[in-house]
């Protein structure tokens, strides 16, 4: 016998849109596990660069996947993310090595299978509201929740800095929207919400009302 189908919410977008921020929120409104699987591209990159092996050296970064175990779990709602038994911590994670090289490792294709395999384990375990770049085009193409959160460039930009990283937003935007591989794109059936001149309360709200709208609309 076959349980109810899990709630999957996707969240896409382009770096610094917000939409970490608002899936961790519509995740706890849900009841659901809140995935960011940009966590995911940058914890294997830091183990790249930790191995001493060049992002750009294909050859030496698919020996490495093929050698390294991943394990993802939850811990209080979170997915959680350990690459050869090492948990990252979120300064790793968010370092100016890891923001300048995760795209080139988040180009190549054979990464992105392990990955999003992975990721749609999630699904098998309950409600989960995941953020990236393909979740509604590639990960989950079939659910009916997808959005697309956006802002305009000055934005983003000023939304790092403000955090205090560094990080080449542009250069990543270019990489990801033009690889070959799963390329960021806006599903067609996706709500697009642009946060520039919305606070973040406003647009989970918004995100919130589509879920519940689209719920009672089979
Ligand atoms: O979301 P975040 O900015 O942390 O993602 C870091 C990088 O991981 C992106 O710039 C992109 O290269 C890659 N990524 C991806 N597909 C996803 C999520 C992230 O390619 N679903």
């Amino acid at each position: 016998m076959s349980g109810p189908i899990p709630l999957i919410v996707a969240i896409d977008g382009p770096a610094a849109s917000g939409k970490s921020t608002v899936a961790k929120a519509v995740a706890a409104a849900l009841g659901c596990v809140f995935v960011n699987s940009g966590g995911m591209y940058r914890a294997f990159t830091w183990w790249v660069l930790q191995k001493g092996i060049r992002p750009d050296d294909t050859a030496a970064v698919l020996d490495l996947l093929a050698a390294t175990r991943f394990s993802c779990g939850e811990e209080n709602g979170v997915g959680t993310v350990s690459v050869g038994g090492t948990r990252m911590t979120r300064t790793e994670m968010a370092s100016t090595e890891v923001n300048a090289n995760v795209s080139v490792i988040a180009a190549i294709p054979e990464v992105r299978d392990r990955l999003v395999a992975e990721q749609r384990r999630y699904a098998e375990r309950g409600g989960v509201v995941m953020e990236g770049r393909d979740i509604g085009s590639v990960v989950f193409p079939d659910t009916p929740f997808k959005f697309y959160i956006d802002a305009s460039p000055e934005v983003r930009e000023r939304r790092r800095r403000s955090e205090g990283i560094t990080d080449s937003i542009a250069r990543r935007d270019r990489i990801d929207s033009s690889r070959a591989a799963s390329p960021l794109v806006v599903p067609p059936d996706a709500l697009v919400v642009d946060s520039s001149d919305l606070t973040v309360d406003e647009v989970v709200e918004r995100v919130l009302a589509a879920v519940r709208n689209r719920r009672m609309t089979p």
